[in-house]
């Protein structure tokens, strides 16, 4: 069945424009083998990466937050005076406080909009979307700006091969608002097991264990990551998000058009489309250009996809992500 659902005169949260903010430098597997003990086949085989984007000197992540923002506003024939909201997903904000989306909001001069942060590991920008289409349907008119920006190579341990190959810096940006054309949000579902948080971390620099000598010594400002137990809770959790949302709707796998998983590994991906039975075709990968960009991968991933007119008028489209906490979220939108 491939419809707009039930009730068409719904409003529903609509995306009306989108953008990316990408750094110009180019780390590839090649150079990271003069870094650490790695190789390209290991990363390409193990993960599907074969270059990131990294940020430069005096680069943060509002710098791309920033990029993104400006893009999605001219896709969507908006100035930063239209935006009633901005949420920016992020876990590598410029500075604990203010947030990455304060700083934002100054830097666009977009002087209306409220502005905050949401913290949902990788899952932040399904999360950011999800709180995004809770304000719409109270207050329609309203335009949300939805960012993932990440300058992760901030707290990756340049010396830990099993984490620094994976990761990449930029952003991506929606803007959402209210539509009763059958467009948009169909369904959309988030969870958390904040027993499983030990398996993604980066535990320096919060109240727990203050920026000191000794906790920088201890490495503590760097992602520590069991890599396979992720893994293993990754697969299901993103099976059962999307078999949820697709059945909220009265959708088989078949009815979809595009999936956009978020980027962290190629295996991961290839493991969640053979259960759900969606063909390789349908799904965008950003991962070898990008590396996992945490909460900016998919937002960039859907931005690619747009612009190069592979989602068009109609389509189905599944994105799906899981990240530390241990989080995962699913949204299924009509286009
Ligand atoms: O956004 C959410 C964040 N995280 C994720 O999505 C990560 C999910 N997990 C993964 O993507 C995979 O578990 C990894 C890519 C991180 C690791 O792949 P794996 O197949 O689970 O490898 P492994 O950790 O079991 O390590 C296998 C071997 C080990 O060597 P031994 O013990 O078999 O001799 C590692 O030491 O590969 C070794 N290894 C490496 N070798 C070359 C680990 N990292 C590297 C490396 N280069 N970069």
């Amino acid at each position: 069945m491939k419809s707009a659902g039930n009730n068409t005169h719904r409003v529903r949260t609509r995306i009306i424009g989108t953008g990316s903010g990408i750094p110009d430098r180019v780390l590839t597997n090649f150079d990271l083998e003069k870094i650490v003990d790695t190789n390209d086949e290991w990363i390409a085989q193990r993960t599907g990466i074969r270059e990131r984007r990294l940020a430069s000197a005096g680069e943060s992540t509002v710098t791309f937050g920033l990029k993104a923002a400006e893009s999605a506003l001219e896709a969507a024939g908006l100035t930063p005076d239209d935006l009633d909201m901005i949420i920016v997903a992020t876990q590598t904000p410029d500075m604990p406080v203010p947030s990455a989306a304060c700083l934002l909001q100054g830097r666009l001069g977009a002087r209306k909009a409220r502005a905050f942060d949401v913290v949902a590991g990788c899952t932040g920008w399904v999360y950011g979307l999800v709180v995004a289409d809770a304000f719409i349907k109270t207050n329609p008119y309203f335009n949300i700006m939805v960012v993932g920006a990440e300058v992760l190579s901030s707290r990756v341990n340049w010396e830990d091969r099993s984490t620094c190959v994976l990761f990449g810096d930029g952003a991506g940006a929606v803007i959402v608002t209210g539509a009763d054309n059958g467009q948009g949000l169909l369904a959309s579902c988030i969870g958390a097991d904040g027993s499983e948080w030990e398996s993604l971390t980066i535990v320096g620099g919060g109240s727990m264990h203050p920026p000191t000598h000794e906790t920088v010594d201890k490495k503590l400002q760097f992602i520590q990551m069991e890599g396979n137990k992720v893994f293993k809770l990754a697969v299901p959790a993103m099976e059962e998000m999307c078999w949820q949302v697709l059945s909220d709707t009265g959708h088989r796998p078949e009815d979809v058009d595009v999936f956009i998983p978020h980027q962290a590994n190629l295996r991961i991906m290839e493991a969640v489309i053979d259960r759900l039975g969606i063909p390789v075709e349908k799904v965008v990968v950003t991962l070898d250009k990008y590396g996992n960009t945490s909460t900016a991968s998919i937002p960039v991933a859907l931005d690619e996809a747009l612009r190069s007119g592979r989602i068009k008028d109609g389509d189905l489209v599944l994105t799906a992500a899981f990240g530390g906490g241990f989080t995962w979220g699913a949204a299924l939108l009509q286009w």
